[in-house]
């Protein structure tokens, strides 16, 4: 049996990567690597996962330099050569080795104010969305995002700009733009039009050529950049709430 030879990161913000030898095994994932150097070689390496099939997002690391889902990610993918190098994610700080904070990515969910906001009550018929509607199919276009933070990881902008929203958090803006019953567009467009809203990207596709979800937040971020130059030039920004 092969060995793959795998460098792991340990520590926090500062730390350095360790060196481990595992076993190479048929259809072998780089959460499987992960998983065995904690249960076999070192039981104090801390890593996240949950569902192991592509449902949950936590198990995101940076596997050999790019952000990936790593129980959908196979060892003969990544390491033609033999060799892994396993980091937390980028632009989050770090917990510990493998595991990142979170918050900061979900703050900004909060102030991109991507949680919907209905207006009807429940004595109020159903809403009627024509599925082959233009803002229908828009929205379902990103509707999918589980909230990994791959994209976030891989954009230079969030990289160099740590107040910027990031793809994640104006993707789903986006989709609640969108969406028909929604009623807080307003105040919505008003939070993601800031400096560090969706005029700060600077279009590289990372977030789009990443997403495991085949999600495009760079289409989203431009149909938010189209919506906030139009709210701008009917003089609907000015006023709104923007808590
Ligand atoms: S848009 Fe894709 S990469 Fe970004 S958080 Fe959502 S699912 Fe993950
Ligand atoms: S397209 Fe925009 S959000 Fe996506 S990675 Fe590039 S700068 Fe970041
Ligand atoms: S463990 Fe759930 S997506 Fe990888």
């Amino acid at each position: 049996m092969s060995a793959l030879s795998v460098r792991v990161w340990r520590g926090t913000e500062s730390g350095g990567f360790q060196e481990f030898s595992v076993p190479r095994l048929e259809s072998q994932t780089v959460l499987d690597v992960v998983t065995y150097i904690q249960r076999a070689l070192d039981p104090t390496l801390s890593y996240r996962f949950a569902c192991r099939v592509g449902m949950c997002g936590s198990c995101a690391m940076t596997v050999n330099g790019r952000a990936r889902w790593t129980c959908r990610t196979h060892v003969s993918r990544v390491a033609a050569d033999g060799r892994l190098e396993i980091a937390p994610l980028a632009n989050l700080p770090v917990v510990k080795d493998l595991v990142t904070d979170m918050t900061v990515f979900f703050d900004k969910w909060a102030r991109a104010r991507g949680r919907f906001e209905g207006g009807a009550t429940r004595r109020d018929d159903f809403a009627r969305v024509e599925p082959g509607s233009r803002r229908r199919q828009a929205a379902d276009a990103g509707i999918e995002c589980i909230g990994c933070g791959v994209c976030y990881s891989s954009c230079d902008v969030v990289a160099w700009n740590p107040d910027y929203l990031g793809p994640a958090a104006l993707n789903r803006a986006w989709t609640l733009v969108n969406d028909a019953r929604d009623t807080g567009n307003r105040a919505r467009l008003a939070a993601v039009a800031g400096d560090a809203g969706c005029h700060a990207c600077h279009t590289h596709m990372s977030c789009t050529e990443r997403c495991p979800k085949q999600i495009s937040p760079t289409a989203a971020i431009a149909g938010l950049k189209r919506a906030t130059a139009l709210a701008a030039l009917r003089g609907e920004l000015g006023d709104a709430v923007t808590k």
